[in-house]
């Protein structure tokens, strides 16, 4: 049975950056609750020509390079997202058109910010059954469009941008190890945009109130969860590998917020060093996080050959999962 390998990676974030003190200026807030609450100092914001498919593509380009994979061969081309370009179609087909990717069949997967989790399990399925060869996985999101710039509680957190990766199969490995996904869809009211679909379709009272905007109802209740069920997630992925956390080099976890990242290190006893980082530049970035960490730590020599990561994430739906890369 072939294993999915990940080949190239890359990332892609809008160049328009807002500061906390920006913030400062819109909202009652400090730079200083931001930073010690959040570990955010930053985040990108993309201008009136952007969205998440063109975030998608400048990623999409750059793993694809890096993999050396020309679009006509990719098989499967997946964008995880909360933030479509368009309600209709999926955003994975206008990013096939953009790259001419035409033998790809292309969907995207709604899981919230464990989205690219989410999608890795997808591809690495796909790769081991022998239905694809070569999958384009893409996290882009646009946040910053479906935030409430009046809500400090919701607000300050998010961000925009994009990461890639393209799998290929190969025989024996190094590759993707194992994926563990989860889902507790009976917490979906804690985060949540719940105007503009088919239950509460666009109309003037749904603009007018805000709720085709993100609401997060107790943030204490989610940062409590989060952390409980990452950890969960990696116990259950070290377990599944017959690997203790040190034999992990790098942990790759969703970026939501720096305390809940600490938090879960400190629980499974994994030192600074081997944790990656960047949420003080880029804010949450939903499903994108990920990839966008991984792409910046393997183009900063972070990850070598031989390597064995953990990622892991957890979002809205409630979704949580992880996955162990041997790069
Ligand atoms: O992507 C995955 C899903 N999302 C998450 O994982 C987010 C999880 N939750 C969190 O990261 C944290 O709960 C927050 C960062 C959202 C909030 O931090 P907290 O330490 O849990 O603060 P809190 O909700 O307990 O609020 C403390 C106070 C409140 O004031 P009172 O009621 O105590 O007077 C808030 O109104 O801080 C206030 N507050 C703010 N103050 C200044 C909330 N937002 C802000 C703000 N600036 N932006």
């Amino acid at each position: 049975m072939p294993m999915s390998r990940v080949i190239g990676t890359g990332s892609f974030a809008p160049t328009r950056v807002l500061t906390n003190h920006d913030l400062e200026k819109m909202l009652d807030t400090t730079d200083e609750w931001i930073r010690v609450r959040t570990g955010i100092a930053e985040r990108r914001i993309c201008g009136p020509e952007e969205d998440s498919a063109t975030l998608a593509e400048g990623a999409a380009v750059q793993a694809l390079a890096m993999a050396g994979v020309d679009p006509v061969d990719v098989d499967i081309l997946m964008v995880a997202t909360v933030t479509p370009a368009v309600p209709l179609p999926a955003t994975a087909c206008l990013l096939q058109d953009t790259l001419k990717a035409r033998r790809a069949a292309a969907f995207d997967i709604g899981a919230g910010c464990s989205g690219f989790i989410y999608g890795l399990a997808v591809a690495d399925g796909l790769i081991r059954n022998g239905s694809a060869r070569t999958v384009l996985l893409v996290g882009a999101e646009t946040l910053s469009r479906i935030v409430n710039w009046k809500d400090r509680n919701t607000c300050v957190l998010f961000g925009d941008g994009a990461g890639a990766v393209v799998l290929q199969a190969q025989e024996g490995g190094p590759g993707i190890r194992s994926t563990h996904l989860y889902s507790d869809g009976g917490e979906w009211t804690l985060l949540v945009a719940p105007g503009g679909g088919s239950r509460f379709p666009p109309s003037e009272r749904i603009l007018r109130e805000g709720l085709h905007l993100i609401q997060m109802r107790s943030g204490n209740e989610v940062f409590r969860l989060a952390v409980r069920a990452m950890e969960d997630a990696c116990m259950t992925a070290l377990k599944a590998n017959k690997l203790e956390a040190s034999d992990i080099d790098l942990l790759i976890p969703h970026q939501a917020n720096a305390r809940i990242i600490n938090a879960l290190a400190d629980r499974l006893a994994f030192p600074e060093a081997k944790v990656v980082l960047n949420i003080e530049k880029y804010g949450n970035t939903s499903a994108a996080s990920i990839p966008l960490a991984l792409d910046e730590a393997a183009r900063a020599g972070r990850v070598q050959p031989g390597m064995t990561l953990l990622l892991v994430a957890f979002g809205a739906g409630l979704t949580w999962g992880s996955a162990v890369v041997t790069w």
